[in-house]
């Protein structure tokens, strides 16, 4: 297969450029290097790549129907990530990953590319699933700003007020993106599956959970929670844990990530309904606490023990965990890399460079 990758030169793309290589596959990466992920580079060099290299937005529809040519399939990982500085960052959030998939998606309408593999997410999901003792299954809504002032982090029955239970969400569970950001993620989806039923494609979103390892870029506002625990480590200080420390998350290493890509973009004509987009969680089906990432990466790393400092940040999620067991059962894939070997290789690995 000959695969566009677009975002090729990020943490999660650059893995999977090395995957198809090995996998037999040819791949083309389109990439804008946004400073957001690439700061450190006042006029970024190429990225050294595996494959075709274009330096070009995906907003630039000549751009992208010329890396279109000869191209079977489209891995879409292009996206501005992470909570971003504040509001004033909506523009550019809609521009690269709503407008950016637009364009993307009607030049392989007019090049004729039917399969898509998109870089979802498990932001979709805002809080993850809850049972109350009394009320089963019920929803909570975004935490109020006084309770997580005074510690109390865990969302309660909005029906009764009573301790709910954690549990794993499916991919049929409702979406409810809680920022700027998870709505984007949502609207690639939406967008994925209108050019799925108009033109006859499949398209497939894996919705990632927390993805780690080698590569990950340093601490910006764009990053997530282990490269900021690494970056204090490197730093010679202690991982800071906001919040009790017992947020739950599904850590999932970004080599079984792009392994999933791959998975998807072999398997997409038998497992990919046609005409619609199918969603895949994926994650390790192994869920920890952030306070045990950061212990683990601290202990791997020889640094000192993190420190739990209850801070929070409005529009995190109590806790996300998924179950992962339509990609395995309907693509073949599980992941290969455990908890403990990833976040002892993490500790350890190169990070990308940060501002
Ligand atoms: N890292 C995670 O934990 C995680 C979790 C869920 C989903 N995702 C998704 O995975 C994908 C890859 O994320 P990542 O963590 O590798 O981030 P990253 O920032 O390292 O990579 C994204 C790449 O896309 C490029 N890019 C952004 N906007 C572009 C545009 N308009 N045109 C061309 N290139 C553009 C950037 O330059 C960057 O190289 C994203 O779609 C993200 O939403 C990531
Ligand atoms: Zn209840």
């Amino acid at each position: 297969m000959r695969v566009l990758v677009t975002g090729g030169a990020g943490f999660i793309g650059s893995h999977i450029v090395t995957a198809l290589v090995e996998h037999g596959h040819e791949a083309v990466v389109l990439d804008a290097l946004l400073p957001a992920a690439h700061p450190t580079a006042t006029h970024p060099a190429p990225p050294s790549v595996d494959g075709e290299w274009i330096h070009a937005d995906v907003r630039d529809r000549e751009a992208v129907l010329a890396a279109l040519r000869g191209v079977d399939a489209v891995c879409h990982q292009a996206a501005m990530v992470g909570l971003g500085k504040d509001f004033a960052d909506a523009p550019a959030y809609v521009g690269c990953n709503d407008l950016g998939t637009a364009v993307l998606l009607a030049a392989m309408a007019e090049r004729g590319v039917r399969e898509l593999v998109l870089a979802g997410s498990m932001v979709v999901y805002g809080e993850g699933r809850y049972d109350c003792p009394r009320h089963g299954r019920v929803r909570p809504g975004p935490r109020a700003e006084a309770d997580l002032a005074a510690g109390r982090f865990d969302p309660l029955c909005p029906e009764c007020g009573t301790p709910l239970r954690p549990g794993l969400v499916g991919e049929d569970a409702p979406v409810d993106p809680r920022n700027v950001y998870a709505t984007t993620k949502l609207a690639q989806e939406h967008l994925a599956a209108a050019w799925a039923r108009s033109v006859g494609g499949r398209a497939v979103s894996l919705r990632y959970h927390n993805v780690y390892g080698p590569g990950m870029p340093r601490d910006t506002p764009y990053a997530g929670v282990a490269s900021f625990f690494r970056s204090a480590l490197a730093r010679g200080e202690a991982p800071t844990v906001f919040e009790d420390g017992n947020q739950r998350r599904d850590f999932i290493h970004v080599r079984d990530v792009a392994a999933a890509n791959v998975a998807a973009l072999e398997a997409a004509p038998d497992a990919a309904a046609p005409a619609a987009l199918t969603a895949y969680n994926t994650g390790s089906d192994d869920p920890h606490t952030v306070g045990e990432m950061a212990t683990a990466l601290a202990t791997a790393f020889g640094g000192p023990a993190p420190v739990v400092t209850g801070d929070y940040r409005l529009g995190d999620v109590r806790h996300i965990t998924a179950s992962s067991r339509r990609i395995r059962d309907q693509l073949g894939w599980r992941p290969a890399v455990s908890f403990h070997e990833g976040m002892t290789e993490f500790a350890h690995a190169p990070q990308r460079a940060g501002v």
